[in-house]
């Protein structure tokens, strides 16, 4: 196996050894204890512990960002959000991102951070790579990673040296800045080859990756996209990278959530490391999380801190660990399961209505379609539907026609939709909405504000 780049521990950017700490400090005491403190707090009716978000001071404070705040909370819930990347997280996991942790540093891991008084926080972050080791499986799960790009440079870092040859799916095909890009330090510091997906199909062809494995010998193969829409063949990808002596990587940042609710496959029997993102389906915080085998544990570890970051953010790890108990539930694998329903049905309404459906579908929460039959750029399509209230993105087509100079390709997603409790029904009616605005008919904007304003993404508030 290749040896790590990462720095051992002790090499921190502070010079500091970390100080070897109790489980849980004077005062800490430990999961139970800070149960009771809860239960304690229920009892006494505390809802607004000293630290918690306070919107009034805010606004007293600061109205030119309380305003901001507010424009943005009325855009989320007076639009149809249709971002594949993104989710409303529930107000227990804004609780927790809104929290006190937030000011604490802690440079380390539990147990041995460079920091003092990180009993408590050490305790957030203990629950949180339980809670994701149970919730997929894996021997080992980092939180820290601040996002799915830095998860994703972690895994290099522990797994590759500059130079090193690796395998991904092609930008123009869906694999994302990480996976090669030369505007990122991925295609700037490795020597990436991309495979693609069948120009026909849309889909993977495992045969011609293998032949390019076997052509290049990578050191490593990304699999994992920002946009292909079909489950990943993990075990192939494992056995191609066997046969060529690779790792695997699997960067599942979009459909890390389908895979806690049981409604995709897990890569975790299969890849080396898996990175992700837990904002999207999983709809956490903005972050990322890393699982590895025992065996890479602490070149994983390593390779965050101190290799590629500093302190964790001891809010998010929080804000982390409530995302996954939450994706543990019956009721949450229910919505993993509504989320592919409803992107099935979208897709096959607004097939339906004119629009070319790469690869005919989805099996996730996520599609991408060709404008080309409405005769519309991607760029003007996106401008009609924003006028209407409906926000998406658009992408690279890996089927579209490589002679022409516009881009036709819109990517969107159920997962945001599908947590508003929208449902199949609902799905037909966004169908409507989409293309009677890419139609430019006027109407549709008062339309997706009735659709969207029977959905709260928030209903509780008051
Ligand atoms: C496949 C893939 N990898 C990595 C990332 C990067 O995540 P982040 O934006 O949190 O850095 C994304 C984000 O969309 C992604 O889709």
């Amino acid at each position: 196996m290749p040896a790590t780049t990462a720095s051992p521990r002790s090499e921190s950017p502070a010079g500091r050894a970390p100080a070897a700490e109790p489980a849980a400090g004077p005062g800490a005491g430990g999961a139970e204890a800070a149960e009771e403190r809860a239960r304690a707090a229920a009892r006494e009716g505390v809802t607004h512990p000293a630290g918690a978000p306070d919107f009034a001071a805010l606004l007293s404070q600061d109205p030119e960002i309380a305003g901001v705040l507010l424009g943005e909370s009325a855009r989320q819930s007076d639009g149809l959000q249709l971002i594949a990347a993104e989710n409303f997280t529930s107000p227990a996991v804004l609780a927790a991102l809104g929290s006190p942790l937030g000011n604490k540093y802690a440079e380390g891991y539990p147990g041995a951070r460079h920091h003092g008084g990180c009993e408590i926080v050490d305790l957030a972050e203990r629950i949180a790579v339980e809670r994701a080791k149970a919730l997929f499986g894996a021997e080992h799960a980092n939180v820290q990673a601040h996002s799915g790009s830095s998860a994703v440079l972690a895994a290099y870092a522990a797994l590759l040296r500059p130079g090193d040859t690796v395998l991904a799916l092609s930008l123009p095909h869906g694999g994302h800045l990480t996976h090669g890009s030369p505007a990122n330090f991925s295609g700037r510091w490795f020597d990436f080859a991309g495979y693609g997906v069948d120009e026909e199909t849309g889909l993977l062809d495992y045969d011609v990756i293998r032949e390019l494995a076997r052509a290049r010998r990578p050191k490593a193969i990304v699999c994992g996209s920002i946009s292909y829409p079909r489950h990943i063949d993990y075990a192939a990808f494992r056995d191609i990278a066997d046969e060529t002596g690779a790792y695997l990587i699997a960067d599942v940042a979009h459909p890390l959530g389908l895979i806690a609710g049981g409604a995709a496959p897990s890569p975790v029997p299969y890849a080396h490391v898996v990175c992700g993102t837990t904002h999207k389906v999983l709809r956490g915080p903005r972050g990322g999380l890393i699982l590895c085998g025992a065996k890479l544990a602490e070149r994983i570890d390593r390779a965050v801190f101190p290799f590629t970051q500093g302190g964790a953010q001891m809010n998010a790890i929080a804000a982390k660990a409530v995302a996954f108990a939450e994706a543990a539930t019956p009721a949450f694998a229910g919505y993993a399961r509504q989320v592919v329903a409803n992107a099935r049905a979208l897709a096959g309404a607004l097939a339906e209505q004119g629009l070319a459906i790469t690869t005919g579908g989805t099996d996730t929460h996520l599609i991408t379609a060709d404008t080309t039959p409405l005769d519309l750029d991607a760029r003007t399509a996106r401008g009609r539907l924003a006028a209407a209230g409906i926000v998406l993105d658009t992408c690279a087509l890996p089927c579209a026609d490589r002679t022409a100079t516009r881009r036709t390709g819109l990517r969107l997603g159920t997962a945001a939709v599908t947590t508003q409790g929208m449902g199949e029904a609902e799905m037909r009616r966004v169908a409507e909405l989409i293309v009677g605005a890419l139609r430019e008919d006027g109407e549709v904007r008062s339309g997706t504000v009735a659709l969207v304003h029977a959905f709260p993404p928030y209903p509780d508030h008051g």
